[in-house]
């Protein structure tokens, strides 16, 4: 079983997406393991968009996620990394495919509405910086044995 963020960034919040693109994690099966609808500090959108610092767009970026709330929350489910980034779509929208959260709601890459973590170990590194211990639920759902081939006790 794998857990990775997700953040549905200001536009998401502004543009009243936030049932919309919960409703398709929530259908395509991944269980909801944490959520915090926050203001983001300049600090924690410095420290979550560290790795691109010095490109053109990081200024524009940092002040876009600080721009207005956000929606941070923890999905799970076996493959849940590759399985949310599919559902959220390419980067840029113009080159998301059909059905996906990017190319469905947006245009620009700059307003892309989600962010989604890109491996086992930017998952790990992203949960933890966004959520302590105790705020991460570890639950079972009556029908996870008809979603997942492994439920775990
Ligand atoms: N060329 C660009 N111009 C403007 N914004 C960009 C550009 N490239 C990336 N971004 C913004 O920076 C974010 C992080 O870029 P990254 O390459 O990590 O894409 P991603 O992994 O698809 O998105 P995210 O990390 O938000 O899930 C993008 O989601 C987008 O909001
Ligand atoms: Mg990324």
């Amino acid at each position: 079983m794998e857990r990775t963020l997700v953040l549905l960034k200001p536009d998401a919040v502004q543009r009243g997406l936030i049932g919309s693109i919960i409703k398709r994690l929530e259908d395509r099966g991944l269980r909801i393991v944490a959520a915090k609808f926050m203001k983001v500090s300049q600090d924690l959108a410095e420290q979550h968009y560290a790795v691109h610092k010095g490109k053109s767009f990081y200024t524009g970026l940092i002040e876009y996620i600080i721009a207005s709330p956000v929606l941070a929350m923890v999905w799970e489910g076996p493959a849940a990394i590759a399985a949310v980034r599919q559902t959220m779509g390419a980067t840029r929208p113009t080159e998301a495919s059909p059905g996906s959260v990017r190319h469905d709601y947006g245009l620009e890459v700059g307003r892309n509405l989600t962010h989604a973590s890109d491996g086992p170990e930017t998952a790990i590194q992203e949960v933890a910086l966004w959520f302590s211990d105790n705020e991460l639920v570890d639950w079972q759902r009556d029908f996870d044995r008809w979603v997942f081939e492994t439920v775990d006790d």
